[in-house]
């Protein structure tokens, strides 16, 4: 078979003097790289070393080396000096481009993600020098006698410890009632969703979301090529009558009753009580995300759905992103029996099972009475942010955004704008002002939607939220 006229002249192309890769390096990755793509197919002759070092400009010995390297990586036979070919079982055509009749699927990621410190950014959780303290030590204590666990293997539920600690605070704050073998420890509640969505709902299934909806949330049932039911929203939470005139036989409900995303309400008993009657007889799930109910400024933590289900159709999703911070990575669900093994053969397949280290030290941190003074603390701290926050977007914003009134818990409020104003363009402008103010209409499906703003206090400082809600009455002018 010959050799491709042009196969030197695109490694002359590929190869760059001045680069910091060797030489040798370039050579072999070029040759590799043609290869793969096909442009030298299996049983193809590779040019004489010493012609093509001399085509290059560069050592021999430097193309004799590449061409080693390729023979004991399968890539070419035969010997070195007497002529290479390219192997001749190799599957063609391994490195061809995505075909452009296939395009990836669109993606609402901008969307979604929420880096970022500035004012009013969502998602954002404060620690203070006591917390930092404890953690700094309880990590250094896990270091000091690591756990044999680190050196191996874990468990796809996450250890034992962890799961009776959570049990134990679940079945106190939240009048989840669970033994620890039911807990499965996750990345997030987002990983949590990923894994249910994965066992339970198969493409074209009807699904129910709140309309409207966590934006994370509508993109993962759209991922998983779910068939979305919008149920309207009102004052006492998710209309589930209209859920059951719309669609009877939905495969699975996802509510978040405690404090709806993004309107705050809380889903009413009668409600509750509708939606685990029809989860019953429809022999569907009803998926609990009970993502920020720790604070709660008025009384005390509303009980969760998944504590009044006598039928065991609840999956109940909580997180540590919120009562500590989104970067530890870790949350829970709360599952019934029998969705246990095919949640946690999906868990293994996915990453196996939390992180060790991570997963000790928050162990220890609720064991050791951490955790409840830490939320203790920060309920106070998010209490005066919020009441600033309140306090100063009716001093500097009141003629752009109606009365603003404090929610009774959660991390952010949500301001709605005045008539004639549009969410999406505030946004944007308050963004080149250097802020975050998330638009609640894009939240919206089949629902009417309103026009306000998404406004997070729990990560800021009250100074920082008083600068900004100047910042964002000045834009209101423009
Ligand atoms: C409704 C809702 N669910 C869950 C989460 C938390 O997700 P994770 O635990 O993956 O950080 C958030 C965070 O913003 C949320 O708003």
């Amino acid at each position: 078979m010959s050799v491709p006229p042009d196969l030197s002249d695109l490694l002359l192309l590929g190869i760059e003097r001045t680069s910091g890769t060797p030489l040798l390096r370039q050579v072999y990755l070029e040759l590799r790289h043609a290869v793969l793509g096909g442009v030298l197919p299996p049983g193809a002759r590779l040019p004489a070393t010493r012609a093509l070092a001399h085509r290059l400009g560069i050592a021999r010995n430097t193309v004799v080396a590449a061409y080693e390297q390729l023979l004991a990586e399968g890539f070419i036979e035969g010997r070195v000096g007497a002529g290479s070919y390219v192997s001749r079982d190799l599957p063609r055509g391994l490195e061809h481009p995505p075909s452009p009749a296939a395009p990836l699927p669109a993606t609402t990621l901008p969307n979604m993600v929420q880096p970022g410190a500035q004012p009013f950014n969502t998602g954002r959780t404060s620690w203070d020098e006591r917390t930092a303290r404890t953690w700094r030590q309880l990590t250094m204590r896990r270091l000091q006698t690591p756990d044999p666990a680190m050196l191996g293997y874990g468990d796809p539920r996450g250890s034992l410890a962890l799961r009776e600690a959570i049990a134990t605070y679940l079945g106190a704050a939240r009048a989840v009632r669970c033994t620890p073998e039911q807990v499965v420890v996750t990345a997030g509640a987002q990983q949590a969703i990923d894994l249910v969505l994965k066992v339970l709902v198969e493409p074209g299934d009807p699904v129910w979301i709140e309309d409207p909806c966590y934006p994370a949330l509508r993109a993962a049932m759209a991922a998983a090529k779910a068939r979305i039911i919008p149920v309207p929203v009102d004052a006492q939470g998710l209309v589930v009558s209209e859920g059951i005139a719309a669609s009877p036989a939905a495969r699975l409900a996802y509510v978040t009753p405690s404090s709806q995303y993004p309107l705050g309400v809380v889903l009413s008993m009668s409600r509750r009580m509708e939606l685990l009657a029809w989860a019953r007889r429809a022999g569907a799930w009803v998926v609990e995300d009970d993502y920020d109910s720790e604070f709660r400024y008025a009384g005390r933590p509303l009980a969760s759905l998944q504590g009044v289900d006598e039928g065991g159709r609840v999956i109940y999703i909580g997180t540590f992103s919120k009562v500590l911070f989104p970067g530890l990575r870790l949350g829970y669900a709360v599952l019934p029996p029998e969705l246990l093994e095919p949640i946690l053969t999906a868990r293994l397949l996915s990453d196996w099972h939390p992180p060790v280290l991570q997963e000790g030290v928050v162990t220890d941190f609720l064991a050791g009475g951490h955790f409840a003074q830490h939320l203790r603390r920060m309920r106070q701290r998010y209490r005066i942010a919020r009441d600033t926050l309140v306090e100063v977007l009716n001093e500097e914003c009141g003629a752009a955004l109606e009365v603003v009134d404090a929610p009774d818990q959660g991390m952010k409020l949500l301001a709605r704008l005045r008539p004639g104003r549009r969410d999406t363009e505030v946004s944007a402008i308050a963004e080149q002002a250097g802020l975050i103010a998330r638009p609640v209409s894009p939240m919206f499906l089949a629902a009417t939607p309103i026009q306000g703003l998404m406004l997070g206090f729990s990560g800021h400082e009250p100074g920082a939220l008083r600068r900004a809600a100047r910042t964002l009455g000045r834009q209101f002018d423009k």
